[in-house]
């Protein structure tokens, strides 16, 4: 989600090429019939080839690769993550699809739902932009970009080459969202409930401030969770929970209306290089917040001097979505109530050829 106001800016004017395909090299060999890990890049050893953006992954699941991070969901991990279900209760994370209402976001349009009534049955119609509620963030929405201008934007594994390609008349299919939607995305969610753990010390926070959460912080409540050693396994859902969608559900409509965090300020994960160093390390195919960017906002980050993002690391240059605004509200006191930090959980995205992002029908099973 966030600063597509430039998106909106441009639509409608005729982009010229400006990234030439180039086959992505492989550049170290990654030998993928072995141990899936068995040549894992480290994260100080991104990129594989200079020429790449900052910290890109592109060619370490093979040059025309376009599940990304969903590679690290397997048969085995799906086996494992089937043994989280223990007291078979389903609870659905997805908002309303029109909240927020109105969207956080004012360059972006709300649910327009429309009824179109048939002799004998009535059908309704539903206009959405996909990012104004909860959220799978494809691998279309977030290109890599020095300076947030088309000029230099480039996709994961330099798929795309033309901006034409996501948003013009005939776009290109590689990378849409149809990928994860025909992926079967199920696997082991775990939540690091840090909004709890804040209020378990007495510590108030604004979840509409750019209060960054850190890995040290996680770590810890990791640790107050009962967790330890190595926590996650590969192939892990990592959800964390900010409390912006319960400081939200405080706000009347009056409230809701005024909220300013379109190009504003929300909770969320330290847009860092730590923050990268110990996610890369997890292995993760996914990581999502109640929030809406998983990263705390506004995005202020630099590597090796260039402005950079966690969304533009993650989806141009790991191949991994994000989902924003999970509906935490019911999972989380129950986890909490179970001493449990785990969870089965499936997503379906819409299967939407060239799509952008979805929603993600995301469900839980504990
Ligand atoms: C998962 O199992 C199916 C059926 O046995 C098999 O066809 C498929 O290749 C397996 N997938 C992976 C990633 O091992
Ligand atoms: C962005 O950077 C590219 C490459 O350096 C440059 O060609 C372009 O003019 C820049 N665009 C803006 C809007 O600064
Ligand atoms: C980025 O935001 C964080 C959190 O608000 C802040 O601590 C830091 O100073 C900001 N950095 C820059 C370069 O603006
Ligand atoms: C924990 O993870 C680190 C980093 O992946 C690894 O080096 C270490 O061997 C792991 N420890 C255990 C006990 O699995
Ligand atoms: C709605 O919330 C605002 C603060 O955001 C408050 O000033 C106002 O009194 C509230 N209105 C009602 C009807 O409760």
């Amino acid at each position: 989600m966030i600063v597509n106001g430039l998106i909106l800016a441009i639509s409608g004017t005729v982009l010229a090429a400006v990234v030439p395909i180039n086959k992505v090299p492989v550049a170290r060999a990654f030998d993928r019939s072995n141990a899936l890990y068995a040549n894992w890049p480290s994260y100080d050893e991104l990129p594989l080839d200079k020429s790449y953006p900052s910290k890109a992954a592109w060619g370490v699941w093979g040059a025309d690769d376009e599940l990304g991070a969903l590679n690290h969901i397997t048969n085995e991990t799906i086996l494992a993550a089937a043994a989280e279900v223990k007291l078979g209760q389903a609870i659905p994370l997805n908002l309303r699809l029109g909240l927020p209402d109105p969207p956080a976001n004012p360059s972006r349009k709300p649910l327009l739902h429309l009824f179109q009534p048939g002799p004998g049955y009535s059908d309704d119609v539903i206009t959405l932009n996909t990012q104004i509620s909860t959220q799978y963030d494809g691998l279309r929405h977030f290109p890599y970009s020095t300076n947030n201008s088309i000029d230099t934007y480039q996709w994961y594994n330099n798929l795309i080459a033309d901006y034409n390609d996501v948003i013009g008349p005939a776009p290109s299919e590689v990378l849409g969202i149809q990928v994860a939607a025909e992926k079967g995305i199920a696997l082991r969610g775990i939540l690091l409930d840090w909004a709890r753990w804040m209020d378990s010390q007495d510590a108030p926070f604004d979840a509409f401030s750019a209060r960054s959460i850190t890995v040290r912080e996680l770590d810890a409540v990791a640790a107050w969770q009962g967790l330890c050693g190595n926590w996650s396994r590969p192939g892990d859902f990592l959800v964390i929970r900010t409390g912006w969608v319960r400081q939200y559900q405080t706000l009347n409509q009056t409230g809701r209306a005024l909220l300013p965090i379109g190009d504003g300020f929300s909770v969320g994960m330290e847009s860092s290089e730590d923050s990268l160093r110990w996610l890369w390390d997890k292995k993760l195919s996914l990581v999502g917040a109640d929030n809406p960017a998983f990263e705390s906002t506004p995005f202020n980050m630099t590597i090796d001097g260039e402005a950079r993002s966690l969304h533009q690391v993650f989806i141009g240059g790991w191949g991994q979505s994000i989902v924003e605004f999970l509906d935490l509200e019911k999972l989380a006191p129950l986890l909490h109530q179970l001493k449990r930090s785990t969870f089965f959980v499936t997503i379906q995205n819409l299967n939407v050829v060239s799509g952008i992002a979805s929603p993600p029908n995301a469900m839980a099973i504990v």
